[in-house]
């Protein structure tokens, strides 16, 4: 009953995630403004990162009327049937405003608070991520076909090359420019690639061997973060917690450790 239903929501979620990547990569209208800000001046929101969710919104809750919601753009519903939907219907807003190729469509299905589904779109990778808990982490791509995804033997951190973001509010921005600063000379190098749910992806591809977030929200590494645990990354927040808005943290084992040690030394959840 559960693989039936994890089946299901799969299949929901990639129709969901490639539905709303094609509405995104071909309908980008080539005058596209900031339709409205967030926490910051630049924190934008789109027409299209609304109309993506409303989408992805639709399309489940036609098939799953009972199933709760909460994505990016406002989505906000409680559900009776144990299964929430957590979306970022356009991950990486600034990229695709920019007309820059990183960013994605992120489903994740939660069952009972755990998430079980997640399904990572980047359309202008050609490229598809997804994972069902307990079943692996695969890419499905035009040229590749579908393949398992596993995360970099570890390098000595030094070697690493490490992925991060940076937050919308300037003081916080601030604050994670100190901490990369700091980061740079223990590294191979530093990325900040704009969407934090295809850095999750690089990560569970063995694209980076690391990434880390202060700020970000459910719907930036729900499905992410499901994806690079199947591929067999280690991912948690401060030490001996889940990913959380204070810092998300995600790496191959062995470099995971040595970077979620630093940052706590450094204080990277906090101003
Ligand atoms: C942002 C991206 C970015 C990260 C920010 C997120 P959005 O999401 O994931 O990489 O650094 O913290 O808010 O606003 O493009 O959906
Ligand atoms: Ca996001
Ligand atoms: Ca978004």
């Amino acid at each position: 009953m559960t693989d039936a239903l994890h089946r299901e929501l799969l299949q929901l979620a990639q129709e969901a995630a490639r539905r709303a990547g094609e509405l995104l990569r071909d309908g980008r209208p080539a005058d596209l403004a900031v339709a409205r800000t967030k926490s910051s001046p630049i924190d934008v929101v789109t027409e299209m990162d609304i109309a993506a969710e409303k989408l992805i919104t639709d399309l489940i809750s036609g098939r799953r009327p009972d199933d709760g919601f909460l994505g990016e753009e406002g989505a906000s519903v409680e559900g009776t049937s144990g299964v929430r939907w957590v979306i970022d219907p356009l991950d990486g807003t600034v990229n695709y405003l920019y007309g820059l190729p990183t960013w994605a469509v992120s489903v994740a299905a939660e069952r009972d608070g755990e998430t079980v589904v997640g399904v990572v779109a980047a359309p202008m990778r050609g490229e598809t991520y997804h994972a069902v808990r307990g079943g692996g982490a695969w890419a499905t791509g035009a040229w590749a076909g579908e393949r398992a995804l596993a995360c970099r033997p570890a390098p000595p951190l030094d070697q690493a090359l490490v992925s991060t973001g940076f937050n919308y509010v300037a003081g916080v921005r601030a604050h994670q420019a100190g901490i990369a600063g700091r980061l740079i000379p223990l590294l191979r190098d530093i990325r900040r690639g704009g969407s934090a749910a295809v850095d999750l992806c690089d990560v569970a591809c063995g694209r980076l061997d690391g990434y880390y977030e202060r700020g970000l929200h459910a719907w930036d590494f729900a499905a992410g973060d499901l994806i690079a645990r199947e591929a067999g990354a280690l991912t948690g927040g401060r030490p001996g917690e889940r990913p959380s808005g204070e810092l998300t943290v995600a790496g191959t084992p062995g470099v995971f450790e040595p970077l979620q040690r630093l940052l706590e030394d450094f204080g990277a959840w906090h101003d």
